[in-house]
């Protein structure tokens, strides 16, 4: 025993399991030691009265992704790791977004040359799959997931980026015979572009109407068809970013089926409505995101996945646009319809505050449930368990230590993104991450990102065990 670079003395360390008194002894970047009295070391952290919590991973991040003609994302991966580790992340994963006509070895060499010598905490790709020729399918998918891209998203909506159903059929075939997992953006492409013509002819262009044209039926509809393709082929997939209980009752019926079906929900979905965007006129460009905001009762059908395990991982799904900026959620087109207004919301420093105060502060999950949704779960599903996602000896020494006494008023200063604003501006949080470590190496302490940046490492992710196909585990 003895010999550590660090200790953390005095914390209650909690897991997906346990919660517990323990000093943590790190050597190397790892846990080397859980108990009392583990001697002395060279530096040692003192988390009296803190909760010591496995750093949050965010499974569901997007940084520096082209976004149209004229169209700037507001992070990078120095800015958007950044405001990771501010909320207490050691893990993100991020989109490698092919394009059509381009190869995914294409894509990928642009997002790594983006992300080298930049990131705060740990990263790794999950792939878009957007152009499904024969040589992605017979021979670039198979190669990249033995390579460690060992998951890749889909999308059902998006002009450019829609599969048609025969195209995701053939997806997750490949899935299904390498091992990979599907996560699907389900919301019906042709619905909405119906309903988009339809609101512009009325006159109906402002932000609030974003809302409107994806209405809770477009996503129901995609998530039940995302489900029974998955069937066909026997394939486990996870559906993103769910909003509302009619679609979470598919994935809810699914699952009681026996099937392999995901869940994951975000913050938006918790505490943001679709009424939020009413009155404020082009400020409403500051919450359009695909899916919206729903209603109250669309929020506590969102918890209802989340107390009974439905939704196995919560993620930001951090799309990050300046609001005040012409190459951002302000841009000319943006004025005359909200069909132009760039979607998605900022949300990877605020993901893990608001699970937090709104779930354990207030009583909803208990803290185990916080750190599974946070954490372990998205390491489990995603290929990174145990050396990612919980504090067990020879696991990385990923941490992040709370106060979850702290009470303050969410404040976009706070979050130290690229953006100008925060969608949770002025909410009452009660519980803040004050540290947070990656690999046994403090990249926060109370609010400053201490860098270096280039800190964090690129992660090769294995097959999920946990999201093997049916049989197979
Ligand atoms: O509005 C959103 N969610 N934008 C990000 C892209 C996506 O669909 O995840
Ligand atoms: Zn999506
Ligand atoms: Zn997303």
């Amino acid at each position: 025993m003895g010999g550590f670079d660090t200790i953390i003395r005095g914390g209650t360390v909690a897991t997906a399991s346990d919660t517990f008194r323990a000093d943590i002894g790190i050597r190397d970047g790892r846990v080397a030691a859980l108990g009392l009295d583990l001697g002395e070391a060279a530096e040692v952290i003192d988390a009296t009265g803190r909760l010591v919590l496995p750093g949050g991973i965010d499974s569901h991040v997007h940084f520096a992704q082209p976004s149209g003609p004229g169209i700037v994302m507001a992070d990078g991966f120095e800015t958007g790791t950044r405001s990771a580790a501010a909320g207490g992340n050691t893990t993100v994963l991020p989109f490698c977004v092919q394009k059509r006509g381009q190869t995914l070895r294409e894509a990928l060499k642009g997002y790594h040359a983006e992300a080298a010598g930049q990131c705060h905490v740990d990263v790794s790709f999950h792939l878009v799959v957007a152009d499904p020729t024969e040589q992605v399918l017979g021979q670039e998918l198979p190669a990249l997931v033995a390579d460690g891209y060992t998951s890749f998203k889909v999308f059902m909506t998006y002009e450019g980026m829609a599969l048609t159903d025969l195209e995701m059929l053939r997806v997750m075939s490949v899935a299904r015979e390498t091992g990979a997992l599907v996560m699907i953006h389900a919301e019906n492409f042709d619905a909405i572009r119906f309903l988009v013509d339809k609101l512009e002819q009325e006159g109906k262009t402002s932000p609030y109407y974003h809302a409107i044209s994806r209405p809770i039926p477009v996503e129901r509809e995609a998530t039940h068809r995302a489900i029974s393709l998955a069937e066909l082929i026997d394939v486990p997939i996870l559906i993103v970013h769910v909003s509302n209980g009619e679609a979470l009752d598919e994935i809810r019926r699914a699952q009681v089926r026996g099937l392999k079906v995901m869940g994951e929900t975000c913050p938006q979905y918790l505490v943001l409505t679709e009424d939020d965007l009413k009155d404020l006129n082009m400020e409403g460009a500051k919450l359009v995101c695909s899916p919206p905001p729903r209603d109250e009762a669309s929020q506590a059908e969102c918890w209802r996945g989340i107390e009974t395990g439905v939704f196995s991982v919560f993620s930001s799904d951090h799309c990050p646009f300046r609001y005040e900026d012409v190459q951002g959620k302000l841009n000319p087109n943006a004025r005359t319809s909200f069909r132009w207004v760039p979607n998605g919301i900022p949300g990877v420093g605020a993901r893990l505050p608001i699970l937090f105060s709104e779930g354990v502060s207030k009583g909803r999950i208990d803290l185990n449930r916080f750190v599974a949704l946070s954490a372990t779960n998205h390491a489990k599903t995603y290929g990174l368990y145990p050396r990612k996602g919980t504090i067990a000896i020879g696991s990385d020494a990923d941490i992040a230590i709370w106060d979850p006494e702290r009470r303050l008023t969410l404040t976009h200063d706070l979050l130290q993104d690229g953006s100008d604003y925060t969608p949770y501006e002025g909410m009452e949080i009660t519980g803040w991450p004050v540290l947070t470590m990656v690999r046994g190496r403090v990249v926060m302490r109370d609010g400053a990102v201490v860098g270096p940046k280039g800190y964090g490492t690129y992660l090769t992710r294995e097959r999920s065990p946990y999201a093997a196909v049916r049989g197979a585990n």
